[in-house]
Protein backbone atom coordinates (compact mmCIF):
# COMPACT_ATOMS: atom_id res chain seq x y z
CA UNK A 1 0.00 0.00 0.00
CA UNK A 2 1.48 3.20 -1.14
CA UNK A 3 2.59 5.63 1.83
CA UNK A 4 2.38 2.07 4.40
CA UNK A 5 5.17 2.20 7.13
CA UNK A 6 7.14 -0.79 7.62
CA UNK A 7 6.51 -3.02 10.48
CA UNK A 8 8.32 -1.88 13.42
CA UNK A 9 10.59 -4.44 14.96
CA UNK A 10 11.24 -5.09 18.82
CA UNK A 11 14.24 -4.26 20.63
CA UNK A 12 14.47 -8.49 21.44
CA UNK A 13 13.82 -8.67 17.59
CA UNK A 14 16.91 -6.38 16.23
CA UNK A 15 19.17 -8.27 19.17
CA UNK A 16 18.21 -11.67 17.25
CA UNK A 17 18.81 -10.09 13.75
CA UNK A 18 22.09 -9.11 15.26
CA UNK A 19 23.21 -12.28 16.37
CA UNK A 20 21.52 -14.06 13.10
CA UNK A 21 23.59 -11.84 10.96
CA UNK A 22 26.60 -12.24 12.39
CA UNK A 23 26.41 -16.31 12.53
CA UNK A 24 25.67 -16.37 8.34
CA UNK A 25 28.93 -13.90 8.35
CA UNK A 26 30.86 -16.95 9.58
CA UNK A 27 30.03 -19.73 6.88
CA UNK A 28 32.39 -19.87 4.15
CA UNK A 29 32.08 -20.68 0.49
CA UNK A 30 31.80 -24.58 -0.08
CA UNK A 31 30.34 -25.64 3.82
CA UNK A 32 27.79 -28.17 4.59
CA UNK A 33 25.68 -26.46 7.36
CA UNK A 34 22.87 -27.79 9.87
CA UNK A 35 20.07 -25.10 10.38
CA UNK A 36 18.53 -25.08 13.74
CA UNK A 37 15.08 -23.94 14.39
CA UNK A 38 13.59 -21.03 15.91
CA UNK A 39 13.19 -17.14 14.93
CA UNK A 40 16.82 -16.32 15.54
CA UNK A 41 18.34 -19.05 13.15
CA UNK A 42 15.37 -17.77 10.84
CA UNK A 43 17.73 -14.42 11.05
CA UNK A 44 20.84 -16.34 10.27
CA UNK A 45 19.21 -17.89 7.10
CA UNK A 46 17.28 -14.68 5.85
CA UNK A 47 21.15 -13.65 6.03
CA UNK A 48 22.51 -16.76 4.26
CA UNK A 49 19.94 -16.34 1.26
CA UNK A 50 21.34 -12.43 0.52
CA UNK A 51 25.22 -14.15 0.61
CA UNK A 52 23.94 -17.00 -1.42
CA UNK A 53 22.35 -14.53 -4.12
CA UNK A 54 25.88 -12.78 -3.74
CA UNK A 55 27.70 -15.93 -4.83
CA UNK A 56 28.08 -18.39 -1.52
CA UNK A 57 27.98 -21.72 -2.22
CA UNK A 58 26.62 -23.90 0.52
CA UNK A 59 24.13 -26.26 1.54
CA UNK A 60 21.96 -26.33 4.81
CA UNK A 61 20.79 -29.72 6.56
CA UNK A 62 17.39 -28.50 8.14
CA UNK A 63 16.07 -29.35 11.50
CA UNK A 64 12.42 -29.28 11.32
CA UNK A 65 9.65 -28.90 8.53
CA UNK A 66 9.32 -24.98 9.35
CA UNK A 67 13.42 -24.68 8.49
CA UNK A 68 12.88 -26.44 5.49
CA UNK A 69 9.99 -25.14 4.33
CA UNK A 70 11.28 -21.71 4.56
CA UNK A 71 14.77 -22.57 3.50
CA UNK A 72 13.21 -23.32 0.49
CA UNK A 73 11.22 -19.68 0.07
CA UNK A 74 14.82 -18.47 0.71
CA UNK A 75 16.37 -20.49 -1.71
CA UNK A 76 19.09 -21.72 0.45
CA UNK A 77 20.11 -25.53 -1.18
CA UNK A 78 19.29 -28.30 1.02
CA UNK A 79 20.96 -31.81 1.58
CA UNK A 80 20.29 -34.55 4.40
CA UNK A 81 22.89 -35.93 7.49
CA UNK A 82 21.95 -38.99 4.93
CA UNK A 83 24.08 -37.52 2.44
CA UNK A 84 26.51 -35.60 4.86
CA UNK A 85 26.72 -37.53 8.17
CA UNK A 86 30.12 -34.75 9.17
CA UNK A 87 29.30 -31.34 9.12
CA UNK A 88 30.75 -28.11 9.07
CA UNK A 89 28.92 -26.22 11.05
CA UNK A 90 25.70 -25.80 12.90
CA UNK A 91 23.80 -22.80 13.77
CA UNK A 92 20.94 -22.77 15.95
CA UNK A 93 19.04 -21.05 18.68
CA UNK A 94 18.61 -21.94 22.72
CA UNK A 95 16.22 -21.10 25.39
CA UNK A 96 18.67 -20.80 28.13
CA UNK A 97 22.49 -21.04 28.12
CA UNK A 98 24.47 -20.38 31.04
CA UNK A 99 28.10 -19.20 31.30
CA UNK A 100 29.58 -22.86 30.94
CA UNK A 101 27.76 -22.65 27.31
CA UNK A 102 25.38 -25.49 28.32
CA UNK A 103 21.86 -25.35 26.93
CA UNK A 104 17.84 -25.78 27.17
CA UNK A 105 16.62 -26.02 24.11
CA UNK A 106 13.33 -27.34 22.48
CA UNK A 107 10.96 -24.23 22.53
CA UNK A 108 10.26 -25.38 19.24
CA UNK A 109 10.24 -29.13 20.16
CA UNK A 110 12.50 -29.82 17.42
CA UNK A 111 15.78 -30.78 19.90
CA UNK A 112 16.00 -34.50 18.65
CA UNK A 113 16.63 -33.56 14.98
CA UNK A 114 18.56 -30.40 16.34
CA UNK A 115 20.74 -32.78 18.52
CA UNK A 116 21.61 -34.74 15.76
CA UNK A 117 22.95 -31.64 13.82
CA UNK A 118 24.94 -30.34 16.41
CA UNK A 119 26.62 -33.68 16.94
CA UNK A 120 27.38 -33.76 13.37
CA UNK A 121 28.79 -30.57 13.28
CA UNK A 122 32.33 -29.41 13.57
CA UNK A 123 31.42 -26.58 14.97
CA UNK A 124 28.45 -25.50 16.84
CA UNK A 125 27.08 -21.47 16.87
CA UNK A 126 24.34 -20.37 19.00
CA UNK A 127 22.56 -17.24 18.03
CA UNK A 128 20.43 -16.07 21.41
CA UNK A 129 19.89 -12.58 22.45
CA UNK A 130 20.87 -11.70 25.96
CA UNK A 131 17.64 -12.24 27.77
CA UNK A 132 18.64 -16.38 26.91
CA UNK A 133 21.56 -16.28 29.55
CA UNK A 134 21.37 -17.26 32.53
CA UNK A 135 23.64 -17.73 35.56
CA UNK A 136 22.53 -21.22 36.47
CA UNK A 137 20.31 -23.82 34.02
CA UNK A 138 16.11 -23.53 34.88
CA UNK A 139 13.81 -23.60 32.70
CA UNK A 140 11.53 -26.82 32.07
CA UNK A 141 13.63 -29.30 30.32
CA UNK A 142 11.39 -30.39 27.15
CA UNK A 143 12.06 -34.50 26.58
CA UNK A 144 10.53 -36.24 23.37
CA UNK A 145 8.96 -39.13 24.11
CA UNK A 146 7.64 -41.85 22.00
CA UNK A 147 3.90 -42.06 22.66
CA UNK A 148 3.89 -45.70 23.70
CA UNK A 149 6.05 -45.36 26.68
CA UNK A 150 4.16 -41.59 27.85
CA UNK A 151 3.02 -42.62 31.27
CA UNK A 152 6.20 -44.80 32.52
CA UNK A 153 8.44 -42.24 31.66
CA UNK A 154 6.09 -39.45 33.68
CA UNK A 155 6.25 -41.60 36.26
CA UNK A 156 10.17 -41.93 35.84
CA UNK A 157 10.78 -38.36 35.49
CA UNK A 158 8.20 -37.80 38.81
CA UNK A 159 10.68 -40.34 40.65
CA UNK A 160 13.62 -38.22 40.25
CA UNK A 161 11.59 -35.02 41.06
CA UNK A 162 10.64 -33.69 38.06
CA UNK A 163 7.12 -31.73 37.30
CA UNK A 164 6.68 -33.36 33.43
CA UNK A 165 3.67 -31.38 31.82
CA UNK A 166 2.61 -32.75 28.55
CA UNK A 167 2.85 -29.92 25.73
CA UNK A 168 -0.31 -29.03 24.07
CA UNK A 169 -1.56 -27.71 20.52
CA UNK A 170 -2.11 -24.12 19.63
CA UNK A 171 -4.65 -24.29 16.83
CA UNK A 172 -4.82 -28.03 17.44
CA UNK A 173 -6.32 -30.37 20.36
CA UNK A 174 -4.42 -32.15 22.29
CA UNK A 175 -0.86 -32.42 22.40
CA UNK A 176 1.75 -31.37 20.25
CA UNK A 177 3.26 -33.88 17.94
CA UNK A 178 6.93 -33.33 16.78
CA UNK A 179 8.46 -33.88 13.26
CA UNK A 180 8.74 -37.32 14.60
CA UNK A 181 5.44 -38.42 15.35
CA UNK A 182 6.22 -38.11 19.02
CA UNK A 183 4.41 -36.03 22.50
CA UNK A 184 6.73 -33.48 24.50
CA UNK A 185 7.11 -33.03 27.82
CA UNK A 186 8.04 -30.23 29.56
CA UNK A 187 9.88 -31.04 32.78
CA UNK A 188 10.12 -28.32 35.58
CA UNK A 189 12.83 -29.29 38.46
CA UNK A 190 13.69 -27.70 41.95
CA UNK A 191 17.12 -26.88 40.62
CA UNK A 192 19.38 -28.07 37.78
CA UNK A 193 22.56 -28.28 39.67
CA UNK A 194 24.59 -30.93 37.92
CA UNK A 195 23.12 -30.48 34.38
CA UNK A 196 25.46 -33.29 32.62
CA UNK A 197 24.13 -35.89 35.13
CA UNK A 198 20.32 -34.65 34.06
CA UNK A 199 21.01 -35.01 30.50
CA UNK A 200 21.75 -38.29 31.24
CA UNK A 201 19.57 -40.17 33.07
CA UNK A 202 16.43 -38.31 30.96
CA UNK A 203 18.46 -39.57 27.94
CA UNK A 204 18.33 -43.01 29.21
CA UNK A 205 15.14 -43.48 30.75
CA UNK A 206 13.22 -46.01 27.59
CA UNK A 207 11.02 -44.69 25.48
CA UNK A 208 13.09 -40.77 25.81
CA UNK A 209 14.18 -40.14 22.22
CA UNK A 210 15.82 -37.14 24.12
CA UNK A 211 16.13 -34.48 26.39
CA UNK A 212 16.67 -30.75 25.49
CA UNK A 213 19.78 -30.45 27.92
CA UNK A 214 22.80 -29.81 25.42
CA UNK A 215 26.15 -30.28 27.79
CA UNK A 216 28.60 -32.31 25.76
CA UNK A 217 28.85 -30.06 23.08
CA UNK A 218 30.81 -27.05 24.83
CA UNK A 219 34.10 -27.32 23.41
CA UNK A 220 33.27 -26.70 20.23
CA UNK A 221 30.47 -24.19 20.81
CA UNK A 222 30.49 -20.50 19.90
CA UNK A 223 27.72 -17.98 21.34
CA UNK A 224 26.88 -14.94 19.48
CA UNK A 225 24.48 -12.72 22.25
CA UNK A 226 22.91 -9.90 19.99
CA UNK A 227 23.07 -6.30 21.64
CA UNK A 228 22.51 -3.14 20.89
CA UNK A 229 25.46 -2.13 20.90
CA UNK A 230 26.52 -5.16 18.42
CA UNK A 231 27.51 -8.77 18.87
CA UNK A 232 29.18 -10.58 21.83
CA UNK A 233 30.86 -13.80 21.05
CA UNK A 234 31.73 -16.19 24.13
CA UNK A 235 33.83 -19.23 23.11
CA UNK A 236 36.04 -21.56 24.92
C1 LIG B 1 13.61 -25.12 18.83
C2 LIG B 1 14.68 -24.50 19.64
C3 LIG B 1 14.99 -23.06 19.36
O1 LIG B 1 16.26 -22.98 18.81
C4 LIG B 1 14.91 -22.28 20.64
O2 LIG B 1 13.63 -22.46 21.19
C5 LIG B 1 15.19 -20.78 20.42
O3 LIG B 1 14.19 -20.24 19.60
P1 LIG B 1 14.13 -18.68 19.28
O4 LIG B 1 15.37 -18.35 18.51
O5 LIG B 1 12.86 -18.51 18.49
O6 LIG B 1 14.07 -17.94 20.59
O7 LIG B 1 15.33 -25.11 20.46
O8 LIG B 1 13.40 -26.45 19.21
Amino acid sequence: MPGAQPARSTPAEGMKREAGYHAAEMVEDGMVIGLGTGSTTWFAMERLSVLIEEGLRIQGVPTSYQTELRARVLRIPLTTLDAYPELDMAIDGADQVDPAMRLIKGRGAALTREKCVAAAAAELVIVVDGSKCVPVLSGPVPVEVIPFALQPVILGIRAIGGHPELRNGIQKDGPVITDNGNFILDCSFPEISEPERLEGILSLMPGVLSCGLFCEFVEKTVVVVGREEGCRTLNH
